[in-house]
């Protein structure tokens, strides 16, 4: 039987541990994924006991306590910290999440906390996005238009058609869903994953665009689009509460009636 096992250098050891809530009343211990490209040596988790009484309600606000007060070499990206930039995405309790909207109370303790898994990891809890953000590139996020536009306003949309658009326009391209799809995991340098298939539907969607001819053309093969096979972990993952499995069925959809 085949046996499966990580590179040597992969193997995540165990760290350093912070006892930092001695006599605290409300405490917990966050397990943190610590991996330096520059120390030459393998991933650990170091273990971070606070006192939750000095840090704000959400995992973000914790690991910036934590920053701050007790490691400063604790890596990881965020911006807005209320859900819109979509940088603070990791794995939390197990779930592909953003850590600037998970309450710390609703995870466990022990609380074990990741960067998006199946990614290179920068370092710490930071993915690198390079391929994913070109992935978002090759769909061509933007209107594209044939006809000459109106000499006189901008190109303008009906109430029916707008609402068409919700469900996507909100996707804040966080990578939970593409880093939660096992065929995303497996097929990534050729299927697309649901966060940028989301996207594409969102360019087809639009009432505006003229090109939907060339985009179904784009997806139209059998990695690209069709390495999606309806698992739903993306649905399930987005902390936006959107839908890409339905985005892509769309897709899927589409391509069927223009071929009959
Ligand atoms: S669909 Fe949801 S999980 Fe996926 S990138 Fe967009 S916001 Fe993030
Ligand atoms: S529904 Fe498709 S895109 Fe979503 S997790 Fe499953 S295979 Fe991946
Ligand atoms: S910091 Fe912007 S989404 Fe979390």
């Amino acid at each position: 039987m085949a046996e499966f096992t990580l590179p040597k250098n992969s193997k995540i050891q165990p760290g350093k541990t912070y006892s930092m809530a001695a006599g605290a009343k409300n405490k917990k211990t966050f397990r943190i994924y610590r991996w330096d490209p520059d120390s030459g040596e393998n991933p650990r988790m170091d273990q971070y006991e606070i006192d939750l009484d000095k840090c704000g309600p959400m995992v973000l606000d914790a690991l910036i306590y934590i920053k701050n007060d007790i490691d400063t070499t604790l890596t990881f990206r965020r911006s807005c910290r209320e859900g819109i930039c979509g940088s603070c995405a990791m794995n939390i309790d197990g779930t592909n999440t953003l850590a600037c909207t998970k309450y710390i109370s609703d995870t466990k303790n022990d609380l074990p906390v990741y960067p998006l898994p199946h990614m290179e990891v920068k370092k710490d809890l930071v993915p690198d996005l390079t391929h994913f953000y070109a992935q978002y590139a090759s769909i061509k996020p933007w209107i594209e238009t044939q006809s000459a536009p109106p000499p006189d306003r901008e190109r303008l949309q009906s109430k029916e058609d707008r609402e068409k658009l919700d469900g996507l326009y909100e996707c804040i391209l966080c990578a939970c869903c593409s880093t939660s799809c096992p065929s995303y995991w497996w097929n990534s340098d050729r299927y697309l994953g649901p966060a940028i298939l989301l996207q594409a539907y969102r360019w087809i969607a639009d009432s505006r665009d003229e090109t939907t001819g060339e985009r179904l053309d784009n997806l139209e093969d059998p990695f690209r689009l069709y390495r999606c096979h309806t698992i739903m972990n993306c649905t399930n993952t987005c902390p936006k509460g959107l839908n890409p499995a339905k985005a892509i069925a769309e897709i899927k959809k589409l391509m069927v009636t223009r071929s009959i």
